[in-house]
This record gives structure tokens, C-alpha cells and sequence, in this order.
């Protein structure tokens, strides 16, 4: 396995790498791996000849205020985990060969990025999408993977590689989970014993709002508002927002259907977490 820390020798690779007809899968993250990126690299194993996984902490995503100091980080480790896991290439570019002095371009998706955590966090997806973007056209994938837990994130990239005609076939894998239900996150390391038992409150939130609809509930509003009581029990947690929203527009719905998913963001103490699941059975 190759690290490489240079944009321009990442993007020669991948030039000669189409030359000599490989496959390039490639798995964009910002390290920290965990049980969850993972499964990612293994898809990413099965879809391409040349596996790239990407570390990058992207300053662009991160609002003022936010954790980019604090983000967590250990590159030897995950250089041991992604060799085991058979990455191919690790590329792990420095901020300023990404965003060089004049750096002027920005990615912007209008939309499907007003609601949610485009709305909670201005600016977010303008990071997301231009990081993005910079990492296709650098890495060059043909396929490239990401974990349906940033559902929005994920709905954000496949609507720019439609809009922007990249030729990346984009593949979304389920969210891995703790044994308990936290859904796994780079993030859970911030959270001491007492609060990541809070936590536990966000997969609940989902089992409860699926046994509701089970059991007939079909109004928004009702569901939503169960959960949002419950979540208010937990002494630590911090509601950002509790949204039930069509999984392609992620507008918000009245009524309960098929195409329902529901999105939490929940901050247990000083830790923003996020998760997500549809609410009718025959998704996930
Ligand atoms: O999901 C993430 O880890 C990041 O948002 C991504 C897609 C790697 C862009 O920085």
C-alpha cells in the first residue's frame, strides 16, 4: 500500500492507472476509521481494480465554532486498518496543496441543501461538494463509495455528479452499527461513558418511530413530536432537528409514505450526532 501526500502525484497515479485499464474504486473520508468506513473499503475492494481511500479532515465543511481543531485523528492507525482491509493507495493530501493561496472555487447544490444540515450548518455542503469534486477529479474514480449515515450528503454528491455529467457511479452502504444501535462514528470518541448511553436515544428515536408507523401512525407531526419527548428525557441531549422527509427532494412531509425517512441530529453534551432510517419496511 502507497501513501501518497501529493495532489499532483495522486492525480499521475490515477492517469496511469486508467492508461493501463484499471478500475478505480475509491472511498473518500476524513480518517479515524472505524468498523463502518470499513465495510465501505470492502465494497470498494469488490467494484475496482485500484482501491483509493482518502484522508482529508476538509477545513472547507467545518463552520465557525464547529470541531475541525478537535476532529479526530491518527493516520498510523488508520494506515494499519486500511493495509489489513486491502487499500491500494491511501491519499492524504496536506490543506494547502488542496486549497493552495488563491484558491477561488467553490461547489454549491441549491435545494437539497437547504433543509436539514444545510440549514444547521451554513456552508457545510459547499465544503462536501467542492471537496468532493476536487477528489474525483484528482483520484479519478469510476466508482466511488459512501456511507448512507450522512443521508444528505450522500443525496448532495449523486445529485453534482448528475448535474456536473462526472462519470462516477456512486454507491451507498448501509449504516453499520454498535451492537447497542449507535450508529458508528468517527465522533463517538468524544463521548464519555454516561453520554454515549445518552446517544443510545438516537437509534431509539428510529426503532420507536417504526413501531408507531406499524402500528398504524401515519401523521408527520405525531411521530415526530413522540420522539421529540423522548428525546427531551435524556439530561445531555440537545435537539438540532427531528425531520421525517421524502428520501429523494428531502423536503419535509405530512404524511407518512413509502419514500419516508426519518433524520435526527441530536447534540449529546457537546457532540453533534446524526442518523437516520426509512419508516416503512421494505428499505435497509
Ligand atoms: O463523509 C465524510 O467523511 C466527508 O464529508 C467527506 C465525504 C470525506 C468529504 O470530506
Amino acid at each position: 500500500m502507497d501513501i501518497i501526500r501529493l495532489v499532483s502525484e495522486m492525480q499521475q497515479r490515477a492517469i496511469s492507472a486508467q492508461a493501463a485499464g484499471q478500475t478505480i474504486s475509491f472511498v473518500p473520508t476524513m480518517g479515524f476509521l472505524h468498523q463502518g468506513h470499513l465495510s465501505l473499503i470492502e465494497e470498494g475492494r469488490k467494484k475496482g481494480d485500484l482501491l483509493v481511500l482518502s484522508i482529508f479532515v476538509n477545513p472547507t465543511q467545518f463552520g465557525q465554532g464547529e470541531d475541525f481543531e478537535d476532529y479526530p485523528r491518527g493516520l498510523q492507525q488508520d494506515s494499519d486498518l486500511a493495509q489489513e482491509a486491502g487499500v491500494d493507495i491511501i491519499f492524504a493530501p496536506e490543506a494547502s496543496d488542496m486549497y493552495p493561496d488563491g484558491y477561488a472555487t467553490y461547489v454549491d447544490v441549491e435545494g437539497i441543501t437547504d433543509n436539514l444540515c444545510g440549514r444547521s450548518r451554513p456552508g457545510h455542503f459547499r465544503g462536501v461538494c467542492t471537496v468532493v469534486s476536487k477528489l474525483f477529479n484528482i483520484v479519478q474514480p469510476q466508482v466511488a463509495i459512501f456511507g448512507n449515515k450522512d443521508f444528505q450528503q450522500l443525496a448532495v454528491i449523486r445529485r453534482i455528479t448528475l448535474d456536473m455529467n462526472m462519470p462516477v457511479e456512486i454507491v451507498g452502504m448501509s449504516i453499520f452499527r454498535e451492537s447497542d444501535g449507535l450508529a458508528m462514528s468517527s465522533r463517538n470518541v468524544y463521548l464519555t461513558p454516561e453520554l454515549r448511553k445518552q446517544a443510545l436515544v438516537l437509534s431509539q428515536s428510529l426503532l420507536k418511530a417504526k413501531a408507531l408507523v406499524e402500528s398504524g401512525e401515519t401523521d408527520c407531526a405525531t411521530v415526530i413530536s413522540r420522539l421529540r419527548e423522548s428525546i427531551a428525557c435524556q439530561p445531555d441531549a440537545r435537539i438540532d432537528y427531528v425531520q421525517i422527509c421524502h428520501q429523494s427532494t428531502l423536503a419535509d412531509q405530512d404524511h407518512i409514505d413509502i419514500d419516508s425517512v426519518l433524520l435526527l441530529a441530536v447534540y449529546v453534551g457537546n457532540t453533534r450526532l446524526i442518523d437516520n432510517g426509512y419508516l416503512v419496511q421494505n428499505h435497509d
